[in-house]
């Protein structure tokens, strides 16, 4: 891939976009967040991969993956009014099925719109096969990386925004009981990420996501995470209890390991 090729996916990108426009603004701010959301997935996915010190063309190839990982989006929203894979259709399919319709990817080789068309299907799994190229494996560990960082933020973010100013469509209307389970932190504790099927209410979500730490890949990843502390600012709205001490601990202590061993 060249630089005129990555611009053309990012001018075609912007275009694209507009065709979704909403008459209602509380619709159109639900696109614009996703819009948004992209920008800095791929200014966090270029920090990833400059870290690395990755060649060139995988720079390319990992921003374009970041740039079309959540087009699905768009026409998922238009379709359903919900961000929510159960009651829709799984959004990664449809970014992958909206670039083939548009034949987005035509210009480049064969092996580098199937390493991005698989990124993009993997970035929303629960875990990746282990059977992949190393190739491709480390656009899929880019791309997860690069999004949980951003929805840490945005997810932070909302829950220390005023409640009259939050936006429903975020939290993928799960209840507002307080309630947290101790199996969900048992999980986190077993180092696990529990599925987002099985959450019952929005401080599950935020105890879940504070367990995506044990999913990132690179140390790049984790100096992104300490400095932005944005789970430390998740855990700060959450009932204050010996189970969120502990957790939080550990995610410090797992963080703070990572950034060590080189
Ligand atoms: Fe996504």
């Amino acid at each position: 891939m060249n630089d005129t090729q990555l611009h053309f996916f990012q001018d075609w990108f912007q275009h694209h976009i507009l065709t979704f426009q909403e008459p209602d603004p509380l619709h159109q701010r639900s696109l614009d967040m996703k819009a948004a959301h992209t920008f800095r997935v791929c200014a966090a996915i270029d920090r990833i991969a400059a870290g690395l010190g990755l060649a060139e063309n995988d720079r390319r190839i990992a921003a374009v993956t970041a740039l079309f990982h959540d087009l699905g989006r768009f026409p998922q929203y238009q379709k359903y009014r919900t961000f929510r894979d159960p009651d829709s259709e799984n959004h990664a399919k449809l970014s992958i099925w909206e670039l083939n319709r548009h034949r987005v990817l035509q210009p480049l080789d064969f092996s580098e719109r199937q390493i991005i068309r698989r990124a993009i299907f993997f970035h929303n799994r629960l875990r990746i096969p282990e059977n992949l190229d190393p190739q491709t494996l480390l656009h899929c560990r880019l791309i997860r990386d690069a999004d949980k960082v951003d929805i840490l933020r945005v997810m932070a973010e909302h829950f220390q925004m005023e409640e009259s100013m939050r936006n429903p469509v975020i939290t993928l209307g799960l209840g507002t009981d307080t309630l947290i389970r101790e199996e969900v932190y048992r999980l986190l504790f077993e180092g696990r990420a529990m599925s987002y099927a099985k959450l019952k209410t929005t401080n599950e979500f935020k105890v879940l996501q504070m367990s995506w730490v044990f999913d990132i890949n690179f140390q790049p990843t984790f100096e992104i995470l300490k400095e932005r502390n944005d789970i430390g600012k998740i855990a700060a709205t959450l009932p204050d209890t010996p189970l969120l001490r502990e957790a939080l601990n550990l995610v410090n202590d797992y963080i703070e390991k990572r950034l060590k061993d080189q």
